[in-house]
This record gives structure tokens, sequence and C-alpha cells, in this order.
């Protein structure tokens, strides 16, 4: 049976953890209880919202509408050889947990992806990435519910089309389908990701000698901590920019007068720029204007270290776009949801 609450204050099921009430909230924890929302929203015929860990989001207001929390738990093993694992998580599963999960069974692939805040379902909407590795590249499938039909779809690697920081729900189907589990194929034979120049670094410092999964998931945890806030101490969702990808051409007058500018260019001849390189190199960073400001550590982060408001954060993160805009002439994108 679901339950609808009127008036919730959501600001602890979301990460930056800004003051706001949804004007419904529900959630549910199987099929037959989404079935229960999904008859309930059609009568109801309002916005609604979807959350997972809430890591990805910032609410400017109150929400108008329906918030329903994804809580559909359980992993489980689909099949098991000596060389690969195909494992299923219900989407309510804590990312990081489901993480750890994996590290401590020796199934590999996810160890470079430890301490992503948010949830399982919410990793490939937005095909979550860090230290060189992508869900895409461990994705094998997903279930998903379409709400309006009540049918359980199932989409492959190819059906979600996988983007640095895109997929298909966050896009054609944006709205339509709730993830229900995603099943991922792991390896039991390694193949370790250290390339990432911090990962290498903070190996060397914790006097790692024979490298393992569980090792690099510890640096990658150490590396974070150190850079990025805990939302349960500093309100944030992580990068709220996404790092622009530019023309060559573009690229080649940048240069000419920001010499130092950090980019990775890419295989198709675009250059992606680091957003936290511009943002830092306006002297954005660690800027605090009452109870919200930049990252000390990472100028791609905005955080509320109390009780600041979502749209005094959003209208900060319109600033910081005005002056990239003005500076390099590169428009800026949000990679955190606005509501
Ligand atoms: N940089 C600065 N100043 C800053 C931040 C970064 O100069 O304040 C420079 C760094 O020195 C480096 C470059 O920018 O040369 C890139 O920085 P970093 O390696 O920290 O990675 P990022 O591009 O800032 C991305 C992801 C992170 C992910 C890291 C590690 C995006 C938008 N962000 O950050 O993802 O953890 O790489 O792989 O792609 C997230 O999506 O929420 C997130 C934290």
């Amino acid at each position: 049976m679901i339950h609808i609450q009127h008036n919730k204050a959501i600001k602890n099921y979301t990460t930056f953890g800004v003051p706001v009430k949804a004007k419904k909230f529900t959630q549910f924890s199987d099929i037959q209880e989404l079935k229960e929302v999904a008859s309930h929203l059609e009568v109801l015929d309002e916005e609604m919202l979807i959350l997972g860990g809430g890591s990805n989001l910032l609410f400017t207001k109150d929400f108008d509408g329906v918030v329903i929390l994804n809580q559909i738990k359980g992993i489980e093993i689909i099949s098991d050889n000596n060389e690969e694992v195909l494992i299923k998580s219900g989407a309510g599963e804590n990312w990081h947990e489901f993480v750890l999960y994996c590290v401590d069974n020796d199934y590999a692939g996810i160890e470079n992806l430890s301490l992503i805040p948010g949830s399982v379902g919410a990793s490939p909407m937005q095909n979550i990435g860090a230290y060189g590795v992508e869900i895409k590249d461990v994705f094998h499938s997903l279930e998903a519910f379409h709400i309006e039909t009540g049918e359980v779809r199932v989409f492959n690697k190819e059906e979600c089309n996988f983007g640095y920081r895109e997929s298909v729900f966050k896009n054609i189907y944006k709205d339509q389908y709730v993830i229900t589990s995603v099943t991922f194929l792991l390896t039991k034979k390694p193949i370790f990701k250290t390339s990432y120049g911090a990962i290498k670094a903070e190996l060397e410092a914790m006097g790692v000698e024979e490298l393992s999964i569980k090792a690099i998931s510890n640096a990658v945890i150490n590396i974070r901590s150190s850079k990025l806030p805990n939302p349960k101490e500093i309100g944030n969702a992580g990068s709220f920019f996404k790092n622009p990808v530019i023309k060559k051409e573009q690229f080649d007058e940048l240069i000419k007068n920001f010499p130092e500018i950090a980019n990775y260019p890419l295989p198709n001849g675009d250059v992606k720029i680091a957003a936290g390189w511009l943002i830092d190199s306006l002297g954005w960073k660690g800027k605090r204007i009452g109870d919200y400001g930049v990252h000390k550590n990472q100028a791609l982060v905005l955080v509320n270290y109390g009780n600041s408001s979502g749209g005094d954060i959003y209208n900060l993160s319109t600033d910081i776009l005005n002056s990239v805009k003005q500076t390099f002439g590169i428009e800026l994108e949000r990679e955190v949801n606005i509501f």
C-alpha cells in the first residue's frame, strides 16, 4: 500500500539540502507499489519527479507536484563463471554501497566509480563517470517501467544511447520511464585503470605494492574525499557544470590567450575543456556569499553551507556562466537538474 503525504519537507532527500517542500510525496519499494503510484498519477495529472539519491538536482522553489522516492532494493547474481559475473541491482540501492559490495566480492569494473553519491537507478540516467571509467563500460541492461502503459521494458546498452553524462532517459524518454533495476557485466580478471594521473600518485602515497581493485577503490575514495565536499557535511551535487566541448578552431584561438588552459583533445578533433579550470582561473574557487558559494578545492562544485536557498545557488551559477562566457566565449552547461 502506498501512502501519500502532503506538504512534505524534502530537504533531507537531496544532497544539496535546500529547504523546500513537495506538494505531495510518496515512495515505492516494488513494481506492485510502483503500479499503484502510476495509477494514482493518472488520476492526479500532476507534475512528478522520481527521486533516487537526490544527488544531481537543485530545487529553486517548492515542488508543485508529486515527488516519488524509488526504494527498490536487492542485489542478485544472474550468472557467474570463472571470467565474469552478471549482477543485477535494484534501482533504489545506494551506488557506493553497491560498489563496495562488488569490490569486496572481487567483481571488477566499477572500483573507479567509488564514492559517487546517488542511487544505482540514477547511474545510467546520466552515464556517471569518474577517473577514466563510465557506467557504459560495464553496463549490460536495465529494466524500466513505462508510466503510461505500465509495461516493463528491457533496455540494452545501444538502446540507452549513452554519451558524456547523457542517455535516452535524459532526452527522448525524459519522465516517461522509471528505472527499476540495472544489470552490470563485471569481470573477475580485473583490468586496472590507473592512468588517470591522480590515481597513480595516490596509490604511491598509500604505499600500495600489489595492485588490487580494493586498493584502487580506496585511492579513489581518498582523492574524492580530499577534493570534493561530503554532502553529509556540506550540501552539494558534485560537478554543477559539464566540461564543455569546443571546436579545434575555437580552441586554437583560445590557447593563444590562455596557454595554461586544462584541455583534453578528443578523437574526433574537438577539444574538451576543464570547466573547473575556467571557473577557477576567474577567481571563483572558494568564493563564499553568506551560506553558499563555490567549493574551496574544486571550482566545479557549488555548495550550501547551511540553509541557503536553491534560488541563491542558481543565481550564483548564472553569474559563473556569464563570467565564463564573457572571458572565454564558452557557454557552460549545467550538469545538475534544476527544478
Ligand atoms: N581544475 C582546476 N581548478 C579546479 C578544478 C579543476 O584548475 O577548481 C583543473 C584540474 O587541475 C585539472 C582539470 O581541471 O587539470 C580537471 O579537473 P579534475 O581532474 O578534478 O576533473 P573535472 O573535469 O573537474 C570530472 C568530473 C567529475 C569526476 C572527475 C574525475 C565532470 C563535469 N566532472 O571533473 O565528476 O569526479 O572528472 O574523473 O565531468 C560529477 O560529475 O559530479 C563529478 C564530480
